[in-house]
């Protein structure tokens, strides 16, 4: 995937503040790091971080908690669960997109280390992008189970093991965003198309043999840009931190879609 483009017009400086490791270190990896602040009214810099990573956790989230604890406190990131299932600390490492806490530093094979934001999103502060969006798409897929008929008394809507399984690959989305944000086609049209997360999570309920709306999520998402701004150019499938192919479930609704036209 294409490193981070940045507007034509930043006028971002390719090295901020340099953070030099303990003279002492052993072994050394730098790490340019996405410095920006709009209330403060500056340009976007790179700010270098040494890191001793024999002294160091493994994951580049290490890295990244290292750096402020020792660094530079300002240094602004999201994190929450550390072990890849919250997908709070998604971001633009080395030119990918992944998780910072299941990334191991000693992958990353540049020399220096480039960290971003995820592409193609506003910027809050440094490594932190504005979800809003994202969020206000997804809830317009109203993701919840949604019946017309009155629930079993006493018992769950159940399902049988193989209804169970259509649902795998799907519900395990932790809606980092890492997908849509390295697809070309939500780079240029996200006020229109919902993007690669958005439909995967679209299609687990169309997959979900309790849900009684199906008809009316087709027609939701039977739109020129919604859905068919998928141009199967499949990045979401090569990023995506937990295995899961967007673009299969873009596909299998684009069939439901077409068997309800036969
Ligand atoms: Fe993240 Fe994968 Fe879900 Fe996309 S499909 S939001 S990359 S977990
Ligand atoms: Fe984008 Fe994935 Fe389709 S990268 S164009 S959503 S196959
Ligand atoms: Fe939760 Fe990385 S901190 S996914």
């Amino acid at each position: 995937m294409a490193e981070f483009a940045l507007p034509k017009n930043s006028k971002i400086k390719p090295k901020g503040k340099v953070h030099k490791a303990a003279s002492d270190a052993k072994s050394v990896k730098a790490f340019q790091v996405y410095r920006y602040d709009p209330d403060a009214g500056e340009n976007p810099r790179y700010d270098t971080f040494e890191i001793d990573t024999e002294n160091c956790g493994p994951m580049v989230l290490d890295a990244l908690i290292k750096m402020k604890s020792e660094q530079d406190p300002s240094l602004t990131f999201r994190r929450s669960c550390r072990e890849g299932i919250c997908g709070s600390c998604s971001m633009n490492i080395d030119g990918k997109n992944g998780l910072a806490c299941t990334t191991a530093i000693e992958d990353c094979k540049g020399k220096d280390v480039r960290i971003t934001p995820l592409p193609h999103m506003d910027v809050i502060k440094d490594l932190v992008p504005d979800f809003t969006h994202f969020y206000a798409q997804y809830s317009s897929i109203q993701p919840w189970l949604k019946t017309v008929s009155p629930a079993p008394s006493g018992k769950e809507r159940l399902q049988s093991p193989e209804e169970r399984n259509k649902l795998d690959g799907l519900y395990e989305c932790i809606l980092c965003a890492c997908c849509s944000t390295s697809c070309p086609s939500y780079w240029w049209n996200s006020d229109k198309f919902l993007g690669p997360a958005i439909l995967l999570q679209a299609y687990r309920w169309l997959a979900d043999s309790r849900d009684e709306y199906t008809g009316e999520r087709l027609d939701e998402l039977e739109d020129p840009f919604r859905l068919y701004r998928c141009h199967t150019i499949m990045n979401c499938a090569n990023v995506c931190p937990k295995g899961l192919s967007p673009a299969k479930a873009i596909a299998e609704t684009k069939k439901l879609l077409a068997e309800r036209q036969i």
